[in-house]
């Protein structure tokens, strides 16, 4: 149970900042949320007269749509705008490529941008809300906060359950949303993957390190999947895919051997047959869609809480 009423900041600019009352607050918010949303007229007023720019600097499919349905379910004005064909191919600056768009009366911004530290950067010269939808390596709350929303659904409490994130650690801004989340609820989190796709500073962030992903899946109550993110891996960290698959792959024979039933994550995209077989992501143990669903009425959460601080 969350102690606030209201959240402790007026940005999402990463878990980093916010705390645990806030997370629970978002939680509670969200299960109402998921009620709406699941209703036959699936729109409330909540956000209305209020305007939302999601700006997106990088390649993006359920987190843009995600956040675009969560504005319109509750019925804010919604601008998109994307990198690609826009001036910032012609050489404007971040804060010129926002001013301009706020010169507009807009009152919220989703950004997703490669440059990590972008949001914090902006929340220093803009006054609209500032939401993180993803700052290259570095974090990506929303997700972080929609993973633990579905394994708590899914386990009850999080407080001394047992999170391996599996796969690409080094390039991924959800492993450290995700460690920063699940710390604050009270979890226990290890890593696992191949040496060159661990980061050294993990263990100073508390999380444990194992490269047997046997030993790290038996050990845990649910394994978090990330993709390999080769578009972020300017040298070669793993021999070839197909060797990566056969070390650190998770399938439904592993799935089936283990001693004790575990959830199965991904935050999309998945690649089918590197990180997980077809037969593993579409299995009883997956939870991937629930994450989905479960990702707008989290982003109606956070976009109405953060509407309240509105200065
Ligand atoms: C993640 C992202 O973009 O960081 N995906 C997402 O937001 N659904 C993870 C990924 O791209 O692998």
């Amino acid at each position: 149970m969350s102690n606030q009423q209201e959240l402790s900041t007026k940005h999402l600019l990463g878990i980093k900042y916010i705390n645990a009352d806030d997370i629970n607050l978002i939680f509670e918010t969200a299960v109402n949320f998921k009620e709406v949303i699941n209703r036959p007229i699936k729109k409330v007023p909540s956000l209305r007269d209020v305007t939302i720019a999601n700006l997106f600097f990088e390649n993006s499919t359920r987190t843009k749509i995600s956040f675009e349905l969560a504005e319109k379910r509750l019925s804010a004005d919604v601008v998109n705008f994307s990198s690609s064909g826009s001036s910032v191919k012609k050489g404007e600056s971040l804060l010129d490529t926002v001013n301009n768009i706020l010169s507009m009366k807009v009152d919220m911004v989703v950004m997703r941008h490669p440059a990590p530290g972008a949001h914090v950067f902006l929340s220093n010269h803009i006054d609209a809300n500032i939401i993180n939808a993803g700052d290259g390596t570095h974090e990506h709350p929303t997700q972080a906060l929609l993973d633990a929303f579905s394994m708590r659904e899914k386990l009850g409490s999080l407080k001394g359950k047992k999170i391996v994130i599996v796969g690409d650690i080094m390039h991924s801004r959800v492993a450290l949303s995700n460690i920063y989340c699940l710390q604050k609820l009270g979890a226990t989190v290890k890593v696992c993957g191949p040496p060159t796709l661990l980061p050294k500073y993990i263990s100073s962030l508390g999380v444990e390190v194992e490269y047997d992903l046997r030993k790290a899946l038996n050990w845990c109550d649910v394994a978090n999947v990330l993709r390999i993110q080769l578009e972020r891996q300017d040298i070669k960290y793993i021999p070839s895919l197909r060797e990566y698959a056969q070390f650190y792959g998770i399938n439904k024979d592993i799935l089936d051997s283990l001693d004790k039933e575990i959830v199965l994550m991904h935050p999309g995209p998945i690649n089918r047959g590197v990180e997980l077989s077809s037969d593993a992501a579409d299995s009883d143990h997956s939870i991937i869609l629930q994450q989905v669903e479960n990702g707008v009425a989290i982003r109606m959460a956070v976009l109405y809480l953060l509407s309240g601080k509105r200065s």
